[in-house]
């Protein structure tokens, strides 16, 4: 544990005297509520925040943990949660903002985006014959349609499984094939930087083989660059969508009918579907929006994320939709014309709440520090991060030049498979420590505990960060593989003889009990905020005819938090001699199989790789020869001790 103290940020006091919850007595009310009466706890807000159709006849039922059901026999619509229900009064209200990269703007109020969403789902339904429980791949740059295509689908009670863009032509397959997806919905492309790139080609080579179970496929029309039409398959969304009837019913749907998939990695074999179903998904989205950003009624949100991630589900469309905000879209990246862009934005649009990733933060503060100071950003109250650990120096320019010491900074933990926030501060109760994300929210039961005992662990030391009750927003399934999911999440922690939901994270308390994550407990790689599994990113590399074998780590890297460095032994020593060629290759198949979000920082070639008498590959010892660190680890048990050595000696000269 370190030494020093952390400093500690009380909240601003005029915000806090607003705030939904405006001090820590308030938060410890809820808390003790929750912890009282976990399910009345939850009745309440269920009962409060969701426009039910029908109501719910029980709260929880955790007969077959981790099976869960919340608010059975309740029916809802998650696009009706969305829209419609804020249609007597908000009908005029922008719903989304969107900016495109060149500057283009769009308003789109919330009885347009009923509109829009209700014209979408009768495309879906009436051309294609897409139906309630039925799979659409949606493969989508940041647009506005890509919100209409999730909630078209929430109103049809289909099944959306977005692909984010950056992935190939295999990912994006592995995803269709996996799910077998009837649908998918995609954009000819979009712009980056001035310049239009294609997502429409990625979909044609993804759907050449083994995709039989895709019919149909639509297409937004965005950069109007050419791209290649197959007949009865391809339809423009552009010439189609103005014939379709602006009305179409809400599917009442049951409160645990599956909402989307998203697919994630794990720290073995290919992504898992995360199955994600309807009330408990909706309710936890709503609820974290309110409490955690403290969206107000004339406030104007915005979180970067891109929506073939979860945060782009749940905080830029789900959330802020279901509690009737504004919520802003950008196609563009934030460091084009030049690393003010997002400043600029914030001042011409006031926004209120801003949210990133701290890679993000690292990259304009690297190279647009003065930036900030160019525009007026006195309408942020609230600054948000998630992804990863943000580290100290990046937290405080963040917190001082951007949110000039007065805006709260929530440092929200969690991932993909809760659906939404876990730990965070609260902006107008807790009092903040950088790079820290505090306390679990009202409701959530999150403790660190020791892996051996399933005890909780004391202030300084480290444990995992375990979930001891389900959650409404809880993962509920790995699609098709329930034992994936019981191994994957129930497996590694028990607690008074019952398996928790263990996250993978490790996790540690201070002296005042303030949770601090302090990274992947598993083989999976945190690249600017996004999980990478090892053995993902292994299995690509192995498809390159020259690699023998491979073993993929973390190393810490000064934008992206990880980069991804391996370790390659090759087939033929005769290759030696071309090894930036060999390199190259590698870093194609990368890009071909997995797309450039997984390309490696460094690969070295070695003779071998450190491993047990039984086979196992101790990475422990790779990543601390990556990061350039002495090696503690015991290496007498290793098959071949020598190659440690030799391993060191390969990455210090480059090569062997
Ligand atoms: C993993 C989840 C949650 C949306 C984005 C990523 C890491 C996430 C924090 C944070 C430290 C964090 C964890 C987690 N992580 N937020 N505030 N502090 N670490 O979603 O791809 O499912 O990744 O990101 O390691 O397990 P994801």
């Amino acid at each position: 544990m370190s030494e020093v103290k952390k400093p500690v940020f009380q909240p601003n006091k005029a915000f806090a005297k607003e705030a939904r919850i405006k001090n820590m007595c308030e938060y410890q009310e809820l808390q003790d509520w929750a912890h009282e009466d976990y399910e009345g706890f939850w009745d309440h807000f269920a009962k409060e925040k969701i426009d039910w159709f029908e109501p719910y006849t029980n709260v929880l039922d955790e007969s077959n943990m981790p099976f869960v059901k919340w608010f059975e026999g309740g029916k809802l619509n998650v696009a009706h949660q969305c829209i419609d229900r804020h249609l007597d009064s908000r009908k005029n209200k922008a719903a989304i903002i969107f900016e495109g990269d060149r500057g283009d703007k769009q308003i789109i109020t919330y009885l347009e985006l009923y509109y829009n969403v209700n014209k979408m789902a009768n495309l879906l339904k009436n051309e294609f014959g897409v139906e309630k429980g039925d799979r659409v791949v949606i493969y989508m740059p940041m647009i506005p349609e890509a919100a209409y295509a999730m909630l078209a689908c929430a109103r049809l009670g289909a099944i959306h499984s977005i692909v984010f863009g950056g992935f190939s032509a295999e990912a994006l397959r592995d995803r269709i094939i996996d799910a077998e997806a009837k649908t998918v919905i995609t954009a000819d492309g979009a712009f980056r930087k001035d310049k239009p790139y294609m997502l429409k080609p990625v979909v044609d080579k993804a759907l050449e083989e083994g995709c039989e179970c895709v019919g149909k496929v639509l297409v937004v029309e965005r950069n109007g660059e050419d791209v290649e039409w197959v007949a009865g398959r391809d339809y423009s969304y552009n010439e189609m969508i103005d014939q379709q009837s602006p009305v179409c019913d809400a599917e009442p749907m049951d409160s645990e009918d599956p909402l989307f998939l998203l697919y994630t990695s794990g720290s073995t074999g290919k992504p898992k579907g995360v199955q994600h179903n309807s009330a408990g998904y909706i309710l936890w989205a709503q609820m974290t929006m309110e409490w955690v950003f403290d969206v107000k009624e004339n406030d104007t949100y915005w979180c970067t994320a891109d929506v073939g991630w979860i945060t782009g589900h749940t905080y830029i469309v789900y959330g802020p939709l279901a509690m009737g905000a504004t919520t802003i879209m950008f196609e563009g990246v934030p460091t084009y014309p030049d690393a003010g862009r997002p400043w600029k934005m914030v001042e011409e649009y006031k926004i209120n709440q801003f949210y990133t990733a701290p890679t993000a933060i690292r990259v304009l503060h690297k190279t647009g520090a003065e930036e900030p100071k160019k525009y007026d950003l006195s309408s942020l109250k609230v600054l948000g991060t998630v992804g990863e650990p943000i580290d100290p120096p990046a937290w405080k320019w963040y917190y001082e030049d951007i949110g000039n010491s007065k805006c709260a900074i929530v440092d929200t933990y969690w991932q993909t498979e809760t659906g939404g926030h876990m730990v965070s501060p609260l902006p107008g109760a807790t009092p903040i420590k950088p790079a820290c994300a505090t306390f679990p929210l009202p409701g959530i039961m999150g403790e660190i505990l020791d892996p051996e005992t399933g005890e909780k662990v004391g202030a300084g030391e480290s444990g995992y960060m375990c979930v001891t009750r389900p959650w409404p927003s809880m993962i509920r399934g790995v699609w098709g593989d329930p034992e994936r999911f019981v191994k994957s999440y129930f497996g590694d922690v028990t607690k008074d003889g019952k398996p928790v939901y263990f996250t993978g994270d490790g996790a540690n308390y201070d002296e005042d009990g303030y949770i601090t994550i302090t990274g992947r407990t598993d083989d999976v790689i945190n690249v600017s905020g996004h999980r990478m599994g090892t053995a993902e990113v292994e299995a690509a590399i192995k498809k390159s005819s020259d690699v023998a074998e491979v073993a993929v780590v973390g190393k810490p890297h000064e934008l992206k938090g990880e980069g991804i460095f391996a370790y390659v032994v090759l087939k033929n020593e005769e290759n030696l001699g071309e090894l930036v060629d060999t390199m190259k290759a590698i870093n194609n198949v990368i890009k071909q199989e997995i797309g450039n979000i997984a390309l490696c920082d460094d690969i070295v070639f070695v003779p071998g790789l450190p491993k047990t008498r039984s086979g196992k590959i101790m990475r422990r010892i790779l990543r601390s020869i990556a990061k350039g660190e002495a090696i503690t680890q015991d290496t007498s048990t290793l098959e071949d001790p020598a190659v440690v050595g030799q391993i060191e000696s390969c990455v210090k000269n480059g090569s062997c």
